[in-house]
Protein backbone atom coordinates (compact mmCIF):
# COMPACT_ATOMS: atom_id res chain seq x y z
CA UNK A 1 0.00 0.00 0.00
CA UNK A 2 1.74 2.83 -1.33
CA UNK A 3 1.47 5.71 1.50
CA UNK A 4 2.96 9.06 1.97
CA UNK A 5 3.10 11.66 4.57
CA UNK A 6 3.05 15.36 3.19
CA UNK A 7 4.72 17.35 5.54
CA UNK A 8 3.42 20.75 5.34
CA UNK A 9 6.41 23.63 6.64
CA UNK A 10 5.49 27.12 7.21
CA UNK A 11 7.38 29.44 5.37
CA UNK A 12 8.90 32.52 8.06
CA UNK A 13 7.66 35.58 6.88
CA UNK A 14 5.20 34.59 4.40
CA UNK A 15 1.46 36.20 4.45
CA UNK A 16 -0.37 33.78 6.31
CA UNK A 17 -3.37 32.09 5.60
CA UNK A 18 -6.71 33.77 4.81
CA UNK A 19 -10.02 32.24 4.95
CA UNK A 20 -10.35 31.59 0.94
CA UNK A 21 -7.03 29.92 0.95
CA UNK A 22 -7.69 28.04 4.11
CA UNK A 23 -11.43 27.08 2.29
CA UNK A 24 -8.94 26.21 -1.18
CA UNK A 25 -6.83 24.42 0.52
CA UNK A 26 -9.33 22.13 1.95
CA UNK A 27 -11.28 21.55 -1.33
CA UNK A 28 -7.72 20.04 -2.46
CA UNK A 29 -7.55 17.77 0.33
CA UNK A 30 -11.41 16.75 -0.55
CA UNK A 31 -10.70 15.73 -4.15
CA UNK A 32 -8.19 13.12 -2.60
CA UNK A 33 -11.10 12.16 0.04
CA UNK A 34 -13.99 11.32 -2.63
CA UNK A 35 -11.39 9.36 -4.10
CA UNK A 36 -10.63 7.12 -0.81
CA UNK A 37 -7.41 8.05 -0.82
CA UNK A 38 -7.34 10.48 2.59
CA UNK A 39 -6.27 8.60 5.24
CA UNK A 40 -6.12 11.72 7.62
CA UNK A 41 -4.86 15.47 7.23
CA UNK A 42 -4.67 18.73 9.79
CA UNK A 43 -2.34 21.35 11.85
CA UNK A 44 -0.22 20.72 14.68
CA UNK A 45 -1.82 22.50 17.94
CA UNK A 46 1.27 23.14 19.20
CA UNK A 47 2.22 25.06 15.29
CA UNK A 48 -0.62 25.66 14.04
CA UNK A 49 1.06 27.25 10.53
CA UNK A 50 2.30 23.60 9.69
CA UNK A 51 0.10 20.30 9.19
CA UNK A 52 0.81 16.89 7.76
CA UNK A 53 -1.06 15.18 4.77
CA UNK A 54 -1.45 11.05 5.01
CA UNK A 55 -2.57 9.74 2.28
CA UNK A 56 -2.35 7.01 -0.38
CA UNK A 57 -0.38 7.86 -3.75
CA UNK A 58 0.36 5.56 -6.30
CA UNK A 59 4.09 7.20 -6.49
CA UNK A 60 6.24 9.18 -4.80
CA UNK A 61 6.25 11.58 -7.74
CA UNK A 62 2.39 11.48 -7.48
CA UNK A 63 2.19 12.68 -3.89
CA UNK A 64 5.26 15.01 -4.80
CA UNK A 65 2.61 16.76 -7.53
CA UNK A 66 -0.33 16.59 -5.26
CA UNK A 67 1.51 18.27 -2.52
CA UNK A 68 3.07 20.68 -4.75
CA UNK A 69 -0.73 21.87 -6.09
CA UNK A 70 -1.99 22.30 -2.57
CA UNK A 71 -3.01 26.11 -2.64
CA UNK A 72 -1.08 26.54 0.55
CA UNK A 73 2.32 25.84 -1.46
CA UNK A 74 1.16 27.68 -4.36
CA UNK A 75 0.70 30.59 -2.44
CA UNK A 76 4.17 30.46 -0.86
CA UNK A 77 2.70 30.05 2.49
CA UNK A 78 4.59 26.79 3.24
CA UNK A 79 6.54 23.88 1.83
CA UNK A 80 5.62 20.53 1.36
CA UNK A 81 8.20 17.34 2.42
CA UNK A 82 7.10 14.14 1.34
CA UNK A 83 8.24 10.72 2.99
CA UNK A 84 6.89 7.31 1.89
CA UNK A 85 5.61 5.62 5.17
CA UNK A 86 4.42 2.48 6.51
CA UNK A 87 1.20 2.06 8.42
CA UNK A 88 0.25 -0.11 10.89
CA UNK A 89 -3.27 -1.86 10.39
CA UNK A 90 -4.91 -4.70 10.66
CA UNK A 91 -4.27 -6.02 7.18
CA UNK A 92 -0.87 -5.91 7.27
CA UNK A 93 -0.80 -7.31 10.71
CA UNK A 94 0.33 -4.26 12.05
CA UNK A 95 4.05 -4.66 10.59
CA UNK A 96 4.54 -7.25 13.19
CA UNK A 97 3.61 -10.64 13.95
CA UNK A 98 0.29 -11.02 13.96
CA UNK A 99 -1.39 -12.64 10.67
CA UNK A 100 -2.26 -10.16 8.17
CA UNK A 101 -5.77 -10.01 7.35
CA UNK A 102 -7.25 -10.55 3.70
CA UNK A 103 -7.99 -6.62 1.85
CA UNK A 104 -5.90 -4.33 -0.13
CA UNK A 105 -7.69 -0.96 1.42
CA UNK A 106 -6.46 0.18 4.81
CA UNK A 107 -9.97 0.64 5.66
CA UNK A 108 -12.13 -1.35 3.92
CA UNK A 109 -12.82 -4.35 6.18
CA UNK A 110 -13.21 -2.12 9.28
CA UNK A 111 -15.55 0.32 7.58
CA UNK A 112 -17.85 -2.86 6.20
CA UNK A 113 -17.35 -4.67 9.79
CA UNK A 114 -18.66 -1.27 11.61
CA UNK A 115 -21.72 -0.45 8.63
CA UNK A 116 -25.16 -0.22 10.09
CA UNK A 117 -28.19 0.59 8.12
CA UNK A 118 -28.50 4.45 9.04
CA UNK A 119 -32.09 5.95 9.16
CA UNK A 120 -31.23 9.36 10.97
CA UNK A 121 -29.09 11.45 8.85
CA UNK A 122 -27.49 15.33 9.47
CA UNK A 123 -29.60 18.02 7.55
CA UNK A 124 -26.48 18.88 5.13
CA UNK A 125 -27.13 18.19 1.40
CA UNK A 126 -25.19 15.75 -0.44
CA UNK A 127 -22.33 18.45 -2.77
CA UNK A 128 -23.89 17.76 -6.83
CA UNK A 129 -20.31 16.68 -7.32
CA UNK A 130 -19.76 14.27 -4.76
CA UNK A 131 -23.25 12.41 -6.19
CA UNK A 132 -21.76 12.34 -9.81
CA UNK A 133 -18.10 10.63 -8.48
CA UNK A 134 -20.63 8.34 -6.45
CA UNK A 135 -22.59 7.61 -9.06
CA UNK A 136 -19.62 6.93 -11.58
CA UNK A 137 -18.01 4.74 -8.79
CA UNK A 138 -21.80 2.33 -8.66
CA UNK A 139 -21.44 2.55 -12.85
CA UNK A 140 -18.22 0.71 -12.26
CA UNK A 141 -19.60 -2.31 -10.68
CA UNK A 142 -20.24 -5.81 -12.27
CA UNK A 143 -22.76 -6.61 -14.66
CA UNK A 144 -23.49 -9.52 -16.79
CA UNK A 145 -21.73 -9.17 -20.07
CA UNK A 146 -20.66 -5.85 -18.68
CA UNK A 147 -24.47 -4.87 -20.05
CA UNK A 148 -25.21 -2.37 -17.40
CA UNK A 149 -28.85 -2.95 -17.52
CA UNK A 150 -29.28 0.05 -14.92
CA UNK A 151 -31.67 3.03 -15.56
CA UNK A 152 -31.43 4.78 -11.89
CA UNK A 153 -33.70 7.24 -10.55
CA UNK A 154 -31.51 10.06 -8.62
CA UNK A 155 -33.57 11.87 -5.76
CA UNK A 156 -31.25 14.71 -4.25
CA UNK A 157 -33.47 17.86 -3.72
CA UNK A 158 -36.19 18.24 -0.92
CA UNK A 159 -39.11 17.67 -2.97
CA UNK A 160 -37.81 14.86 -5.39
CA UNK A 161 -37.19 13.06 -1.80
CA UNK A 162 -40.32 13.93 -0.13
CA UNK A 163 -42.23 12.22 -3.15
CA UNK A 164 -40.43 9.38 -2.79
CA UNK A 165 -40.99 8.94 0.67
CA UNK A 166 -44.48 8.87 0.47
CA UNK A 167 -43.94 6.19 -2.09
CA UNK A 168 -42.32 4.53 0.65
CA UNK A 169 -44.78 3.88 3.16
CA UNK A 170 -43.44 7.58 4.41
CA UNK A 171 -40.49 6.02 5.83
CA UNK A 172 -38.59 8.71 7.44
CA UNK A 173 -35.21 7.93 6.39
CA UNK A 174 -35.63 8.89 3.01
CA UNK A 175 -36.95 12.53 3.22
CA UNK A 176 -33.90 12.73 6.11
CA UNK A 177 -31.14 11.40 3.28
CA UNK A 178 -29.13 13.73 1.17
CA UNK A 179 -29.81 11.46 -1.79
CA UNK A 180 -31.58 8.67 -2.12
CA UNK A 181 -31.34 6.70 -5.68
CA UNK A 182 -34.20 4.10 -7.50
CA UNK A 183 -32.32 1.19 -8.53
CA UNK A 184 -34.24 0.87 -11.65
CA UNK A 185 -33.22 -2.10 -14.01
CA UNK A 186 -34.55 -2.05 -17.69
CA UNK A 187 -34.37 -5.65 -19.03
CA UNK A 188 -35.01 -4.82 -22.65
CA UNK A 189 -31.16 -3.96 -22.34
CA UNK A 190 -30.10 -7.46 -21.96
CA UNK A 191 -32.09 -8.18 -25.68
CA UNK A 192 -31.54 -4.51 -27.43
CA UNK A 193 -27.89 -4.01 -26.20
CA UNK A 194 -26.55 -7.53 -26.76
CA UNK A 195 -24.73 -6.78 -30.02
CA UNK A 196 -22.76 -3.47 -28.45
CA UNK A 197 -21.93 -5.87 -25.49
CA UNK A 198 -20.87 -8.59 -27.60
CA UNK A 199 -18.40 -6.65 -29.52
CA UNK A 200 -17.27 -4.95 -27.09
CA UNK A 201 -16.11 -7.80 -25.67
CA UNK A 202 -14.75 -9.37 -29.10
CA UNK A 203 -12.42 -5.78 -29.23
CA UNK A 204 -11.00 -6.49 -25.85
CA UNK A 205 -9.98 -9.77 -27.06
CA UNK A 206 -12.37 -12.23 -24.60
CA UNK A 207 -14.04 -13.78 -27.28
CA UNK A 208 -13.07 -14.59 -31.13
CA UNK A 209 -14.49 -12.70 -33.75
CA UNK A 210 -16.03 -15.33 -35.44
CA UNK A 211 -17.62 -16.13 -32.26
CA UNK A 212 -20.12 -12.72 -32.19
CA UNK A 213 -22.88 -14.10 -33.58
CA UNK A 214 -23.75 -17.28 -31.28
CA UNK A 215 -22.94 -15.04 -28.12
CA UNK A 216 -25.47 -12.40 -28.89
CA UNK A 217 -27.89 -15.42 -29.61
CA UNK A 218 -26.90 -16.98 -26.38
CA UNK A 219 -27.17 -13.65 -24.37
CA UNK A 220 -30.40 -13.07 -25.67
CA UNK A 221 -31.63 -16.78 -25.36
CA UNK A 222 -30.66 -16.42 -21.61
CA UNK A 223 -32.39 -13.45 -20.61
CA UNK A 224 -35.99 -14.09 -21.91
CA UNK A 225 -37.04 -14.33 -18.12
CA UNK A 226 -35.25 -11.44 -16.95
CA UNK A 227 -36.85 -10.51 -13.63
CA UNK A 228 -34.41 -12.18 -11.38
CA UNK A 229 -31.22 -11.27 -13.60
CA UNK A 230 -32.75 -7.23 -13.32
CA UNK A 231 -32.64 -7.87 -9.29
CA UNK A 232 -29.43 -9.23 -9.90
CA UNK A 233 -27.52 -6.84 -11.41
CA UNK A 234 -29.84 -4.08 -9.80
CA UNK A 235 -28.84 -4.97 -6.24
CA UNK A 236 -25.32 -4.99 -7.17
CA UNK A 237 -25.37 -1.95 -8.68
CA UNK A 238 -27.31 -0.29 -5.47
CA UNK A 239 -24.79 -1.85 -3.16
CA UNK A 240 -21.49 -0.57 -4.66
CA UNK A 241 -23.20 3.09 -4.25
CA UNK A 242 -23.85 2.11 -0.96
CA UNK A 243 -20.29 1.30 -0.79
CA UNK A 244 -18.94 4.44 -2.42
CA UNK A 245 -20.46 6.18 0.04
CA UNK A 246 -18.85 4.36 2.79
CA UNK A 247 -16.03 5.53 1.36
CA UNK A 248 -16.62 9.11 1.46
CA UNK A 249 -17.75 9.38 4.76
CA UNK A 250 -21.50 9.30 3.72
CA UNK A 251 -23.90 6.39 5.48
CA UNK A 252 -26.65 4.62 4.47
CA UNK A 253 -29.43 2.27 3.88
CA UNK A 254 -31.08 -0.27 1.32
CA UNK A 255 -34.91 -0.05 1.71
CA UNK A 256 -37.17 -2.16 -0.25
CA UNK A 257 -40.53 -1.16 1.88
CA UNK A 258 -42.23 0.87 -1.35
CA UNK A 259 -45.58 0.43 -3.06
CA UNK A 260 -44.06 -1.15 -6.64
CA UNK A 261 -47.47 0.80 -8.25
CA UNK A 262 -47.57 4.08 -6.25
CA UNK A 263 -43.78 4.78 -6.81
CA UNK A 264 -43.60 4.07 -10.76
CA UNK A 265 -46.53 6.36 -11.30
CA UNK A 266 -44.84 9.13 -9.22
CA UNK A 267 -41.51 8.78 -11.65
CA UNK A 268 -42.69 7.80 -15.34
CA UNK A 269 -41.26 4.43 -14.84
CA UNK A 270 -42.04 2.01 -17.25
CA UNK A 271 -43.87 -1.61 -16.54
CA UNK A 272 -41.17 -3.88 -18.24
CA UNK A 273 -38.83 -2.09 -15.74
CA UNK A 274 -37.87 -3.73 -12.32
CA UNK A 275 -36.82 -2.08 -9.48
CA UNK A 276 -34.30 -3.87 -7.07
CA UNK A 277 -34.72 -1.49 -4.18
CA UNK A 278 -33.89 2.21 -2.81
CA UNK A 279 -30.34 3.01 -2.10
CA UNK A 280 -30.13 6.49 0.60
CA UNK A 281 -27.39 8.05 1.48
CA UNK A 282 -26.75 10.83 3.91
CA UNK A 283 -24.15 12.89 6.18
CA UNK A 284 -23.96 11.14 9.69
CA UNK A 285 -26.61 12.50 12.35
CA UNK A 286 -25.39 10.44 15.51
CA UNK A 287 -23.66 7.05 16.60
CA UNK A 288 -24.68 3.76 15.04
CA UNK A 289 -23.81 0.11 16.28
CA UNK A 290 -23.91 -2.31 14.24
CA UNK A 291 -26.36 -5.10 14.81
CA UNK A 292 -25.33 -8.61 15.39
CA UNK A 293 -25.05 -11.09 12.81
CA UNK A 294 -24.88 -15.02 12.67
CA UNK A 295 -21.99 -17.02 13.84
CA UNK A 296 -20.22 -18.10 10.64
CA UNK A 297 -19.79 -21.88 12.01
CA UNK A 298 -23.66 -21.68 11.98
CA UNK A 299 -24.57 -20.62 8.56
CA UNK A 300 -21.55 -21.44 6.07
CA UNK A 301 -20.48 -24.76 4.50
CA UNK A 302 -16.89 -25.14 3.39
CA UNK A 303 -17.06 -27.70 0.66
CA UNK A 304 -20.94 -29.00 1.39
CA UNK A 305 -24.51 -27.37 2.33
CA UNK A 306 -24.20 -26.24 5.83
CA UNK A 307 -27.26 -28.47 7.01
CA UNK A 308 -29.46 -25.52 8.01
C1 LIG B 1 -33.07 -5.37 0.21
C2 LIG B 1 -33.26 -4.70 1.53
C3 LIG B 1 -34.42 -4.01 1.78
C4 LIG B 1 -34.61 -3.31 3.00
N1 LIG B 1 -35.74 -2.58 3.20
C5 LIG B 1 -35.89 -1.85 4.33
C6 LIG B 1 -37.02 -1.00 4.50
O1 LIG B 1 -37.90 -0.88 3.65
N2 LIG B 1 -37.12 -0.28 5.66
C7 LIG B 1 -36.16 -0.36 6.64
O2 LIG B 1 -36.32 0.31 7.66
N3 LIG B 1 -35.06 -1.14 6.49
C8 LIG B 1 -34.90 -1.88 5.36
N4 LIG B 1 -33.76 -2.66 5.18
C9 LIG B 1 -32.71 -2.65 6.22
C10 LIG B 1 -32.68 -3.94 7.03
O3 LIG B 1 -33.71 -3.93 7.98
C11 LIG B 1 -31.30 -4.02 7.71
O4 LIG B 1 -30.31 -4.13 6.69
C12 LIG B 1 -31.19 -5.21 8.63
O5 LIG B 1 -32.04 -5.06 9.73
C13 LIG B 1 -29.76 -5.39 9.16
O6 LIG B 1 -29.35 -4.21 9.80
P1 LIG B 1 -28.00 -3.49 9.38
O7 LIG B 1 -28.12 -3.12 7.91
O8 LIG B 1 -27.94 -2.29 10.28
O9 LIG B 1 -26.89 -4.43 9.62
C14 LIG B 1 -33.60 -3.38 3.99
C15 LIG B 1 -32.43 -4.09 3.73
C16 LIG B 1 -32.25 -4.74 2.52
C17 LIG B 1 -30.97 -5.47 2.26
Amino acid sequence: MPEFVIFLHPVPGSPGFDAELVDRHCSHLATLAREGRLIAAGPFPDDPDGGMVVGIFDSKDAASAFAAADPFVQAGVETAEVRPWLMARSGNGFLGRLPPEPGTHPFFLETLRLRATTRCFAPKPVAADLVRALLEAAFSAPSEFNLQPWRPIVCDTQSDLLRLQRCCFGQPQVASAGLAVICAVDPAVFHEDAPRAVDELVEHARWAPEERENQIAFVRSHYKDARAHSILNGAIFGHQLLLAGLSAGLLGFWLGGFDDEILRGEFGIPERVHIAGVVGLGWPGGPQTPLPRRPLEQVVGFGAWPGR
